[in-house]
């Protein structure tokens, strides 16, 4: 129970750093909330997160609960499993040579190596990057999650699949485009008694510095024309901790990376969370840009997709 609360925290303090502002959240589960924390009693009881509205909504069977405000970037807290401290970044040598026998020399080394492999969890994968080694768009995520862990490839889980209709909705497909993680395993959480992580947490600062190297090397071999960065905390991995402290103070802004100019947009499963036209449109127009950017045709319709308000 207590790892199952603490996943929930967990992700609610992530959903709040990637600037979610509120949740529906059924009264039924609410109520098992409440028992399950009224079960801890005795422990110390962190601060609630959440904060009922004022008026009761006309649907009683769920409430949109606020987040409350406070620090806005959300420090992750690792948790120790055994594995050794992470090292300084990563140092590696791709071989010179034919631009597809580069991708795959630097693949062997990502997915051999040994820091990367001792974070993962028995039976998991590490996960590389994939799409188009002659790829004009590279998208920049944080790190892997539950899905991507299982079948060792970027944006494969529900923000994935968002992702790709975002590149659809473009004019590309995915394979026309390079994606992936500034993080190379799933940052680790505590497991249930079966051993299966609940939640998904940031990288830390020192995780995102070491598998750092590895991005670049992905941008030195597929040259890409631009880079767009998925979310505050991709965004923060490339720009440097503690440049911003909302996302919003950086998105739709073009910035510079590796020497490419860097789009910072809102990652995904935001808009999973925030189902709103405006949301949509907000992200809809940074993509405008990279495409504007990246030289691709635009159609009147492209240009007016989520422009209903709602
Ligand atoms: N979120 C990310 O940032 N990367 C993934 O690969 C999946 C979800």
């Amino acid at each position: 129970m207590r790892t199952s609360l603490q996943a929930i925290a967990a992700e609610l303090k992530r959903l709040k750093a990637s600037g979610v502002k509120a949740l529906p959240v059924s009264e039924a589960s609410m109520q098992r909330l409440r028992k399950a924390v009224q079960a801890r009693a005795g422990q110390a009881q962190p601060a609630p997160l959440l904060s009922a509205p004022a008026r009761p909504e006309k649907d009683e069977t769920s409430t949109t609960y606020q987040f409350k405000a406070s620090e806005r970037v959300y420090q992750a807290k690792p948790v120790d499993t055994g594995a050794p401290p992470i090292p300084e970044p990563t140092t590696f040598q791709v071989p010179p040579g034919e631009k597809s026998a580069r991708w795959n020399a630097l693949r062997e080394i990502v997915l051999n190596d040994p820091v990367c492999k001792a974070h993962v969890r028995p039976s998991k994968k590490v996960v590389f990057g994939v799409g188009s080694v002659d790829a004009k768009i590279m998208f920049v995520g944080e790190a892997p999650g539950a899905d991507e862990e299982v079948q060792g490839e970027p944006f494969v889980g529900p923000a994935g699949q968002l992702l790709t209709r975002m590149i659809g909705a473009m004019g590309l497909k995915r394979s026309d485009v390079y994606i992936g993680n500034i993080m190379n395993w799933r940052p680790e959480m505590p497991v249930d008694e079966r051993g299966v992580q609940y939640g998904n947490r940031p990288p830390t600062e020192k995780e995102m510095a070491y598998c750092l190297p590895y991005l670049k090397g992905q941008i030195e071999v597929v040259n890409p024309d631009l880079l767009v960065a998925l979310g505050s905390t991709a965004a923060q991995g490339l720009l440097g901790f503690g440049t911003f402290k909302a996302l919003g103070e950086v998105r739709g802004r073009w910035k510079e990376f590796a020497g490419k100019p860097l789009m910072i947009t809102y990652h995904p499963s935001y808009i999973l969370r925030n189902q709103s036209n405006r949301s949509k449109r907000m992200i809809w127009e940074d993509l405008l840009q990279v495409m504007e950017r990246a030289g691709l045709p635009i159609s009147e319709k492209q240009r007016g997709f989520f422009l209903d308000r709602g």
